[in-house]
């Protein structure tokens, strides 16, 4: 059975939770392999709405064992405060397992985090605030905490000090904070120490030995292609991998066991947070989208930019994912349009760019080149197969299936479960 990567194809938020859910009967185990709660996932089933930020989408499916790779940072209290809520609400969540090399957030991450981004003022990137680039600078300055070493206090402490000889310093004499005391990272560290112990295993072993035994395992990124490290706008990115490569480095499963690369695009774009993003719109029609779309950020609440699709951003995904399928969500949002434009191509200077521009400058100054497809206005969330959308709807799909190169194998048409089209099987059985 297979090993599945799902990542996202534009800025995050294209989602990703829905298309993990969906899956999440049909797979025995959902691994998230990057980021942290800084990602935000809302998923309805049943009416019913769930927002997840650290959990793992599968989480919502019973049967399916929910994974938290190493390549996640964790921020303890909130994940207790998570699975707290789910479990308020009949969830299982006694199957979560957590890896042993996964990083936490202290607590001083959080701060710095959010008075770096004070301090750049208008340089600022537009974080989440959650700490995620301090922790993960520290884990490649190998100065990080691990999810291990909250099982040996006298490493632990030694590790919390010398962390804190230099944080205290920035903090203090850069920021103008206070200093933050050992004993008090040491608390909210230790606090949820033991009711995490029974989760803690090692989750690359696990995940080898369940593929072995032919069992289903999807990887499920957050964030997003041009918010990864290293292929995405940076600096104006997260700090982790969440291209389907990191899926391996973030799990611990290699790169020849992965089956199939699903990509979510969104039927138009958003972003959230600064940075370049040549289709957005600053008129009435960003607005339509933002309203009609509802987009409004499920971890910070901010209104997400919204903008036309982009199949040279599409394309790229296609490209530095390895996209054997795409999942296209939110069509129904574009219904009442008379005339969708498809971004095809950028103008850069006076230059057509069918690829995406090499230098971040070329990308900032790109121009959308636009193909402008014939609307609908028929309502299509009861559609439930391709020949059930009017005629202008599959011909956008068809389209923009041809410009990013990969094929549509599912299409959102609501958010819930079952407001879906499945032109074929994500799980590679047709
Ligand atoms: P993620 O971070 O990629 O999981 O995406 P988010 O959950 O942050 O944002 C996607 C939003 O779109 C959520 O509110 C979903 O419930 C909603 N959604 C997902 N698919 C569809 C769809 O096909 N149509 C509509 N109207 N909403 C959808
Ligand atoms: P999901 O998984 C959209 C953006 C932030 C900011 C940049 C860096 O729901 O798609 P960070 O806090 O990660 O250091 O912020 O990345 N960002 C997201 N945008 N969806 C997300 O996650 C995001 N996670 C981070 O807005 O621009
Ligand atoms: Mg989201």
């Amino acid at each position: 059975m297979p090993a599945i990567v799902l990542v996202g194809a534009q800025w995050g938020d294209e989602g990703k939770g829905k298309a993990t859910d969906l899956l999440g009967s049909s797979v025995d185990y959902v691994v998230k392999f990057n980021g942290g709660n800084n990602a935000g996932h809302t998923i309805v089933v049943d009416g019913e709405k769930y927002a997840l930020h650290l959990l793992p989408s599968g989480i919502l499916s019973p049967g399916c064992t929910p994974v938290i790779g190493n390549g996640v940072v964790i921020d303890l209290a909130v994940l207790f405060q998570e699975i707290d809520a789910l479990q308020a609400r009949g969830i299982d969540t006694s199957r979560l397992v957590v890896s042993a090399n996964a990083h936490l957030i202290p607590p001083y991450n959080r701060v710095l985090d959010k008075v770096t981004e004070r301090f750049l003022g208008s340089r600022r990137l537009g974080t989440t605030g959650r700490g995620i680039g301090p922790t993960y600078a520290d884990k490649m300055s190998r100065v990080g905490i691990r999810v291990q070493d909250l099982y040996d206090e006298s490493i632990l402490r030694q590790k919390v000090e010398a962390a804190l000889e230099v944080k205290n310093q920035v903090l203090a004499k850069i920021y103008n904070r206070r200093a933050i005391e050992v004993q008090e990272v040491m608390d909210e560290l230790l606090k949820h120490a033991e009711r995490l112990r029974p989760m803690v295993v090692d989750t690359g072993l696990l995940l080898s030995t369940a593929l072995d035994e032919d069992k289903t395992v999807l990887f499920e990124a957050g964030q997003a292609t041009l918010l990864d490290v290293d292929h995405g706008t940076y600096p104006f990115v997260t700090s982790s991998s969440a291209v389907a490569a990191g899926a391996c480095t973030g799990s611990g499963v290699p790169p020849t066991r992965i089956d199939r690369v699903i990509a979510i695009l969104k039927a138009y774009s958003t972003r959230v947070g600064e940075g370049p993003f040549p289709t957005e719109l600053h008129d009435d029609m960003g607005e339509f989208l933002r309203k009609t779309g509802a987009e409004y950020g499920t971890t910070t609440g901010r209104p997400r930019r919204c903008g036309w699709v982009d199949t040279v951003v599409g394309r790229y995904a296609t490209r530095i994912n390895g996209v054997t399928d795409f999942v296209v969500t939110k069509l129904d949002v574009l219904t009442g349009l008379e005339q969708v434009p498809v971004c095809v191509a950028y103008d850069v200077a006076g230059v057509r760019h069918d690829e995406m521009p090499m230098s971040q400058s070329d990308f900032h100054h790109a121009t959308p080149i636009y193909e402008y497809l014939p609307g609908w206005w028929e309502d299509i969330s009861a559609c439930r197969t391709f020949e059930d959308l009017p005629v202008n709807a599959r011909r956008y799909v068809e389209r923009v299936e041809e410009l990013i190169g990969a094929r549509v194998s599912t299409i959102g048409v609501g958010p819930g479960r079952d407001e879906t089209i499945e032109r074929h099987s994500l799980l590679g059985l047709d």
